[in-house]
């Protein structure tokens, strides 16, 4: 079990880094302490912000054979707590925003090595310089760091071509639980050699090692794209429409993601700076990009016949093709504004789950119906990344509904939320990962052998337990 770090410890660990490299004033101290959503508010002695692998390889050794826990935070931008430290007040919190090299960007091997503390905008911007894409997306990738990614598995509107970002990782560098530096950071398509040890710090949540860099794969930038927003009547009209696209384009279809109505109203009455692009009304609206490293395809003519030939068999209600950057920087902006929206709106009940692309509608209509009779104190607000089955299944506060009774609803209908998820075959958790917020709802629903083999393979590599303790799992 790890114990509180004496002051001799603590003196150790800030010798460490030097003198700018840590941070232990109360003001200094605030930002590491509560997770992005507000659900958490922990306690540390000490941040440390490491420069380099080897001072992250020096803290660990310390802190493994002092048994002090440690807490890797990148741009704490995470929905389920993963990055803040428990309110002991004895976790150090290892803030990796420093450690922010691009290492290498090999155009030729359509591959980059990076730090986790680069950002993701930061880690895409190397890669176009290159003349090559790195496809992971997500609203907040100006904030949120390469290793919160990789640690958390993200995922983002670009899923249903790409993958994750387990997908897209070639190597991995990772200082494990007793300070030694694994380097797995190769940067091939194909390497046979044994177990993929690197796949287990994916999404791991800093469980297992803290990961230092990364090889990433990247793809030929775009040299052609059609951007759609399409307004149909109901989600079964969107899995018509997304497989008609996928007969038509195949891989090209990189973005199709799902809002309902009260989204877009949310989104257009409280962000500022969202133009309005919609000129229609309906139910539910569909962003969907299309993109190609062929300049030639014509992709805004095959968008357009699609649609037109959709709303010929009453798939589609409307639909608006964007014909200029700006105008598709608008409808990306409406989409990717929505959780803040949601956030000014007032308090919410989230759900991150994902399904069979399927069962999407089936998710909807019985989740819609579970909401209704379990928080009828919010109004559902269900968007998100229909494309790959990743739906954000989320609830609004009512305007004027009583605040702790919305909120005395999160447990009871996450509960039924989870049994509705679990008879779909889909996931209690699609994209932000486990952290504290899910650790005893995955204790209680994991496949018994499954847990049993995480459980050993945490005990194999941090036989101590003082990597992000009560994170994923809840106790050894
Ligand atoms: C999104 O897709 O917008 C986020 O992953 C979901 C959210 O912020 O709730
Ligand atoms: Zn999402």
């Amino acid at each position: 079990m790890p114990r509180p770090p004496s002051p001799a410890t603590l003196t150790q660990l800030k010798a460490v880094v030097g003198p700018s490299g840590w941070l232990d004033a109360p003001e200094e101290l605030a930002p590491y302490l509560t997770d992005f959503r507000h659900l958490y508010h922990g306690a540390t002695p000490l941040v440390l912000r490491p420069r380099s692998v080897d001072e992250v390889a020096k803290i660990l050794a310390i802190c493994n054979q002092q048994e002090v826990a440690v807490v890797p935070q990148g741009g704490n931008t995470g929905y389920c707590g993963a990055a803040t430290p428990d309110e002991s007040g004895s976790q150090i919190v290892v803030a990796m925003q420093r450690l922010n090299r691009v290492r290498q960007v090999d155009a030729d091997n359509y591959s980059m090595v990076v730090e986790v503390g680069c950002t993701l905008a930061g880690a895409q911007t190397a890669a176009r310089e290159a003349n090559r894409f790195f496809p992971l997306s997500l609203g907040s990738q100006g904030t949120a760091q390469i290793g919160g990614n990789l640690s958390t598995n993200a995922g983002g509107t670009a899923v249903l071509r790409y993958g994750m970002m387990r997908d897209l990782v070639l190597g991995l560098e990772v200082v494990l639980a007793d300070g030694r530096v694994l380097s797995a950071l190769k940067s091939l398509r194909k390497d046979n050699t044994g177990y993929d040890v690197k796949s287990l710090f994916l999404g791991a949540e800093g469980t297992l090692g803290l990961i230092t860099a990364a090889s990433l794969k990247l793809f030929s930038l775009a040299a052609d794209t059609a951007t759609a927003l399409v307004g149909v009547d109901s989600p079964t009209h969107a899995l018509e429409l997304l497989n008609r696209l996928r007969s038509a384009a195949g891989e090209q279809i990189s973005t199709f993601e799902l809002m309902p109505r009260i989204a877009v109203q949310m989104t257009v009455k409280h962000v500022p700076g969202v133009a309005n692009p919609l000129q229609f009304d309906s139910p539910w609206y569909l962003l969907i990009e299309l993109g190609a490293a062929n300049p030639h395809q014509n992709l805004t003519g095959l968008l357009t016949s699609e649609l037109e030939d959709a709303a010929a068999a009453g798939t589609v209600k409307d639909a608006m093709l964007a014909t200029s950057i700006a105008q598709a920087q608008a409808m990306w902006k409406l989409r990717e504004s929505v959780p803040e929206a949601q956030r000014r709106h007032g308090a919410s009940i989230k759900h991150d789950v994902s399904v069979p692309v399927s069962a999407i509608p089936t998710l909807i209509e019985k989740g819609t119906a579970l909401a209704n009779a379990l928080a009828p104190e919010g109004e559902v607000v269900s968007y998100g990344h229909a494309g790959d089955g990743n739906l954000h299944f989320n609830l609004s506060q009512k305007p004027g509904a009583d605040l702790p009774l919305f909120v005395s609803r999160t447990h009871p209908l996450e509960h039924a939320m989870f049994d509705l998820v679990e008879s779909l075959n889909g996931s209690i958790s699609a994209e932000h990962g486990i952290g504290r917020l899910k650790a005893e709802e995955f204790a209680r629903r994991a496949d018994p052998v499954e847990l049993s083999v995480m459980h050993a393979l945490k005990r194999a590599l941090d036989p101590k337990g003082i990597l992000n303790p009560g994170k994923v799992l809840c106790a050894n």
